[in-house]
């Protein structure tokens, strides 16, 4: 960087004109565009979204469902690992979601995702449920979730975070 400038991380609402970045990216790291959480098939290429933009360049997405009261964060990717910018999507979904009457942020992930674990732990969210096998049922629907997950630990449960607002 010139001058050892850090770029500076902006959240903006997801736009048509990211939606062809954000499809490869979901595709690249989930197989494809359709996420299943609790037994329900979400189309990512329809949901709304934020981006992290990192100077000029695009470095995460977070997709979300808002549902009254309770929203959930679909998916949530960054492509500059360990530079903030889950941090900042993440802090942009809570407000986002706080100023639209959202009393309760939750997400599913999966047992073998022990840095996500680590990440939304150390974010204020808390281990709320297990769904035993949840994954296996998943992969009924989306048969592209693979067997083995991170570090090839088997992939089988869903695992459900929230943080109350
Ligand atoms: C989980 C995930 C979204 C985190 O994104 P990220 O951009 O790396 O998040 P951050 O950079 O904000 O924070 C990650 C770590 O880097 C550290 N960090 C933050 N800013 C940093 C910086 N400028 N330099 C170095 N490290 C930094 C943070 O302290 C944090 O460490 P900590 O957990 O010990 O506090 C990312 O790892 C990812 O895309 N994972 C794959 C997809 C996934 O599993 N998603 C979650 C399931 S829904």
């Amino acid at each position: 960087m010139p001058g050892g400038t850090v770029p500076t991380i902006r959240v903006l609402p997801l736009t048509e004109t990211d939606r062809p970045w954000a499809n490869a990216l979901l595709t690249e790291r989930w197989g494809s565009t359709r996420m299943v959480t609790r037994g329900a098939v979400h189309d990512l290429t329809q949901l709304p979204g934020l981006v992290a933009w990192y100077g000029d360049d695009r470095a995460g997405l977070l997709l979300y469902r808002p549902a009254g009261a309770e929203w959930e964060i679909v998916s949530l990717d960054s492509t500059l690992v360990g530079h903030g910018v889950g941090t900042a999507l993440l802090a942009a979904i809570r407000q986002l979601a706080q100023t639209n009457g959202c009393r309760r942020l939750w997400l599913i992930t999966t047992n073998d995702n022990l840095p996500a674990l680590r990440f939304y732990q150390k974010r204020g969210f808390h281990l709320v449920a297990v769904y035993p096998d949840a994954v296996t049922e998943a992969r009924r629907l989306k048969p592209e979730i693979p067997v083995l997950g991170l570090e090839d630990i088997p992939l089988r449960d869903e695992l459900e975070l929230e943080i109350v607002l």
